[in-house]
């Protein structure tokens, strides 16, 4: 494969080859070795037109770990605020003989329009409400360490606003592909329509929904994709949905709480459990880089 868009296209054997590949620059990641020159003259450009803090972060700091050149371009202080069209920015890139981009839009489907225009990687950053796959897989790889590489006969309940998730379908997608059984929970109004042909179990009640679950992905209210009248007060939120220590008792035993980032604290979740030691949210961004960099490791080499 040429890009990485969603992780629905991935085969179980593929997510295992990221995850071996991301164990490989190990000694990179845990700073052991500073740099390696694998990707030494090749050139990602970095498109968010959506803020980031982890994603373009780690992008940027995996590509130059494996001594790619980096260049940004953000809606900011592009040529996107004089009204150029996502087109023709991504023909202006095409033309500039680069290796990959990684691209964040807030339009569902930007990644994809990109990866049919250009013939270097594109790798989705985060699309809409569409999917964000390197998010998935960081997840995915955080708990593959932490659950000692058993997937099958875990759970892992997603809980907040995951109508407007692209964290949450992308990581449907892939925990339900390696074995692992998926609830999600959230107010009725911040569910997705049609749930009915997704592979979950659905929970309205936070206390059914942490008995029993090996882990819970707690989701940010996304209050920036709300122009629907959905918006819940936030006190009524927290108090109905928000998770604290004390959710843990209920929890299987040695049960991990994940969070994607950026996170309302006191909000989705309390800042005592943020910090609780069931807290592996530092270690998804730790796997963010070593994820990164096996994604452009992988597909920047791919014809060589
Ligand atoms: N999880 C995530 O995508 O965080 P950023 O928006 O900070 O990149």
């Amino acid at each position: 494969y040429k890009d990485l868009l969603d992780v629905d296209l991935l085969t179980r054997e593929e997510v295992q080859r990221i995850f071996q590949t991301a164990d490989s620059f190990m000694e990179i990641n845990n700073r052991s070795v500073k740099k390696v020159p694998t990707l030494k003259g090749r050139s990602v450009v970095l498109f968010f037109v959506e803020p980031s803090t982890r994603t373009k972060t780690s992008f940027d700091m995996a590509a130059k770990r494996l001594s790619a050149d980096t260049f940004s371009l953000a809606k900011g202080s592009s040529s996107l605020t004089k009204g150029e069209t996502l087109k023709d920015t991504v023909q202006t890139l095409q033309s500039m003989k680069i290796d990959a981009v990684v691209i964040r839009d807030p339009r569902d489907g930007a990644a994809k329009f990109a990866a049919e225009r250009l013939n270097c990687a594109v790798l989705n950053a985060g699309d809409g409400r569409h999917a964000h796959p390197t998010q998935a897989l960081l997840d995915a790889y955080t708990l593959r360490k932490v659950w000692n590489g058993e997937f099958e006969g875990k759970t892992l309940l997603i809980l907040g606003d995951i109508a407007h998730s692209r964290v949450a379908r992308s990581n449907v997608h892939l925990l339900t592909k390696l074995g692992v059984k998926v609830r999600l929970c959230g107010p009725r109004t911040l569910l997705p329509p049609r749930l009915d042909s997704w592979p979950v179990e659905v929970f309205h009640d936070v206390n059914e929904a942490v008995k029993g679950v090996d882990a819970v992905t707690t989701l940010r209210l996304q209050l920036e994709r709300m122009q629907d009248g959905l918006l819940p007060s936030l006190d009524e939120y927290s108090k109905l949905f928000g998770i604290g220590v004390k959710h843990l008792e209920l929890m299987n035993p040695g049960a991990k709480i994940l969070h994607p980032g950026p996170i309302n604290r006191g909000v989705e979740l309390s800042s005592e459990l943020a910090d609780h030691d069931a807290s592996i949210i530092l270690d998804q961004v730790t796997s963010g880089v070593a994820i990164r960099m096996a994604m452009l490791f992988l597909l920047i080499t791919r014809n060589d």
